[in-house]
């Protein structure tokens, strides 16, 4: 492979200083890797009155292997346009069909689930990232009325549901994970929750060790609380999926430390932390910038670099669990002490978990 060529996005607010972190550790790699930085956020868009163009995004997937993204919301852009162009845009129109979303937790400590361990809560989710309620179909009639009428089409295609379920399979088989959870609401949604048993059923059979099992959504909420060590790997819808994994995230230490893949396998894929621009902390350099750091993780695997990818995740663990963290983890370093942190952590080798 030529040398791999990364977009850059920090977009608005603590988006920035986090990225430049994230920036940091992945040179501290000396992997051959090019990183282009781009101005789109808030900035660019009240300068230019662009979000991002077409052509832009085709050069992204046509000259780039990957993306890496801080954040997109700033109050001076209320319609918030600017960030729904970026980053629907470009999930939708690079087809980024896996949200992949890893819950693990780092350190005890930071769970608030009364005695739960590290290796208690420790599972991925795959959502489906392209279709669902998300797509933007329906509308409103007799709006601003008593009658107002509002429509929201979920959408599911064989072809989505099909594919979203069999990268998680090919996860579950390749990590030799012995279960794999559907979770939907086929009680109420019979057509979408019957189309996506129907394909987890089919798709199942091509995976014999593996044993699928369904849960409708309220059920696998609930139980991701009460007994989290059942998990390792769920497979769900978008809407679904964006709930279970902000539950996730809180199970595992918090918005800080949650990374997130969009992903196309084999084409320009998007990784971005789960927080958002945090205006109420942007500036003050007291942002958590592990979650962008373990979202570059993710993107160097994706790149073919899984021992770096590694090694990165060894280090904020080890900085985790020395507390030489931000404020929302219990330390007290600032955002750029805590990636400086990492980089230390990753010199010295940071070989045992
Ligand atoms: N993917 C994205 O770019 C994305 C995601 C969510 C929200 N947003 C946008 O971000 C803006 C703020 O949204 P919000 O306040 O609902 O969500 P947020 O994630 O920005 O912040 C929620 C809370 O968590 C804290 N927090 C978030 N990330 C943190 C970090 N790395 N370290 C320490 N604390 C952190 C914030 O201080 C805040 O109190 C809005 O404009 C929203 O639309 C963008």
């Amino acid at each position: 492979m030529s040398m791999p060529r990364i977009a850059l996005i920090p977009g608005d607010g603590i988006g920035r200083e986090v990225v430049a972190e994230a920036e940091k550790v992945l040179r501290a790699l000396r992997l051959d890797l090019e990183l282009v930085r781009w101005p789109h956020g808030a900035d660019h868009f009240l300068k230019t009155g662009v979000s991002i163009t077409d052509a832009e995004v085709a050069e992204l997937e046509r000259e780039y292997d990957a993306i890496l993204l801080g954040a997109l919301g700033d109050s001076r852009v209320p319609s918030n346009v600017h960030a729904r162009d970026i980053l629907l845009g470009l999930r939708f129109q690079l087809d980024l069909y896996i949200n992949f979303r890893p819950v693990r937790l780092l350190d005890g400590r930071l769970t608030p689930l009364r005695d739960k361990k590290e290796t208690d809560i420790d599972f991925v989710i795959f959502r489906e990232n392209t279709e669902g309620v998300y797509v933007g179909m329906g509308g409103t009639f007799k709006r601003g009325t008593p009658d107002e009428v509002a429509i929201q089409e979920d959408v599911n295609t064989r072809k989505g549901v099909e594919r979203i379920i069999r990268a998680a399979f090919e996860f579950a088989r390749a990590q030799e994970i012995p279960r794999i959870t559907l979770s939907d609401k086929a009680n109420a949604m019979e057509h979408a929750g019957g189309l996506w048993r129907r394909t987890f059923a089919e798709v199942g059979t091509e995976y014999p060790e593996i044993e699928p099992e369904a849960l409708y959504v309220d059920m696998l909420a609930m139980d991701l609380v009460r007994r989290p060590e059942r998990y390792r790997v769920i497979v769900t819808g978008n809407l679904f999926g964006d709930i279970l994994s902000d539950l996730g995230a809180q199970l595992a230490g918090g918005l800080g430390l949650a990374a997130s893949a969009n992903v196309h396998p084999g084409r320009t894929s998007l990784f971005e932390p789960v927080h958002g621009s945090a205006p109420d902390i942007a500036g003050r350099g007291i942002a958590n910038p592990f979650g962008a750091i373990l979202s570059s993780a993710l993107m160097l695997g994706h790149l073919g670099f899984p021992d770096e990818q590694e090694r990165v995740e060894i280090a904020v663990r080890r900085a985790v669990q020395a507390r030489e963290a931000t404020p929302d983890l219990g330390g007290s370093l600032s955002t750029a002490a805590a990636g400086q942190a990492v980089c230390r952590y990753l010199s010295e080798g940071a070989l045992s978990p």
